[in-house]
């Protein structure tokens, strides 16, 4: 079983990969933590508490965090459709707690287990409790973000990645603390693309319903802007990583992001290095058994 936070800022990749998390059977979910991101605060936690029930895992404690990155104002994700899942969720009020960093701490310090800490949205929530404290965040196994694009295209300006780009200077954080960080980038979850046909093989009909029409807003909206057929799934294939790593290889890298609106926002570089000490023990996946993942999917989803 693998101890773990999720911060997660739902949308609908996180959606998936949420639903991977908990039907999977693999993690023992001390927390879920969400962030502003993909939509504002109140949505994304709207959100994360529709899909602990759709879970059955209302047990699952809910912390919120960060309405807006450390110095910026907030950018949103409108791909993800109306409230951030396809407007699946009948409306509801979010009952805003404010403490995610906090209880971050108090789980990673008061845990038997070490904790890995899945971060699927904007990285606020990670460098607020490292800023926190840092000494207790230095027991956290393994840090797993979804983030960045290494020579990719990016899906932000400069060539960034939309979640490194709302908050660059949590990642620079998050990147220069010294813990386990594993990097899942766009470029290698692409290649992979999935229509709501993929998720008719789900057993269960209370969770095929949303997720097909979640899917099927979220191919309609990404057609419509004349991105390419299909739906790239960037949150499960990280959720996956934590599930199956040697799935993926990774490399150690030196990461630096690019903090300047103007010319570099959000881009990260990352220089290939050695050994994980001069990587600051950062490490970015580079390539992904991507039948690996299509096969495990559905059935990890299935339980
Ligand atoms: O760039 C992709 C990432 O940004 C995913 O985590 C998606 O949910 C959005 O948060
Ligand atoms: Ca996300």
């Amino acid at each position: 079983m693998i101890d773990a936070i999720i911060d997660t800022d739902p949308g609908i990749d996180d959606a998936l990969a949420i639903l991977l998390a908990l039907k999977s059977g693999r993690f023992r979910v001390h927390a879920m933590t969400t962030v502003a991101g993909n939509s504002p605060i109140e949505d994304t936690t709207a959100n994360a508490e529709f899909l602990l029930a759709l879970a059955g895992r209302g047990d699952i404690p809910l912390y919120t965090g960060a309405r807006k990155p450390l110095q910026r104002d907030l950018v949103t994700a409108p791909v993800h459709g109306k409230g951030g899942l396809a407007g699946v969720r009948q409306d509801r009020p979010a009952s805003l707690t404010d403490d995610a960093p906090a209880k971050t701490v108090e789980i990673v310090r008061d845990s038997t287990q070490p904790i890995t800490l899945i971060a699927l949205g904007p990285l606020t929530n990670v460098a607020q409790a490292i800023l926190l404290d840092a000494e207790a965040m230095s027991r956290v196994q393994e840090i797993v973000v979804m983030g960045g694009t290494f020579g990719g295209p990016g899906n932000m300006p400069h060539g960034s990645e939309f979640n490194l780009y709302v908050d660059p200077e949590a990642a620079d954080i998050v990147f220069r603390f010294p813990v386990r960080t594993a990097v899942v980038p766009l470029e290698v979850c692409d290649p992979l693309k999935f229509h709501s046909d993929y998720f008719k093989a789900l057993r269960d009909e209370d969770i095929r319903r949303p997720v097909t029409r979640m899917m099927s807003g979220f191919y309609e909206t990404l057609l419509s802007l004349k991105q390419e057929a299909g739906v790239a799934l960037y949150d499960p294939i990280t959720v996956y990583y934590a599930i199956n790593p040697s799935a993926f290889k990774l490399t150690p890298r030196q990461i630096s992001i690019g903090l300047d609106d103007s010319t570099d926002r959000g881009r990260t570089t990352g220089t290939a290095v050695i050994d994980s000490e001069s990587s600051g023990l950062n490490f970015v996946a580079e390539s992904l058994d991507l039948q690996a993942f299509r096969r495990d999917f559905i059935k990890l989803l299935n339980g």
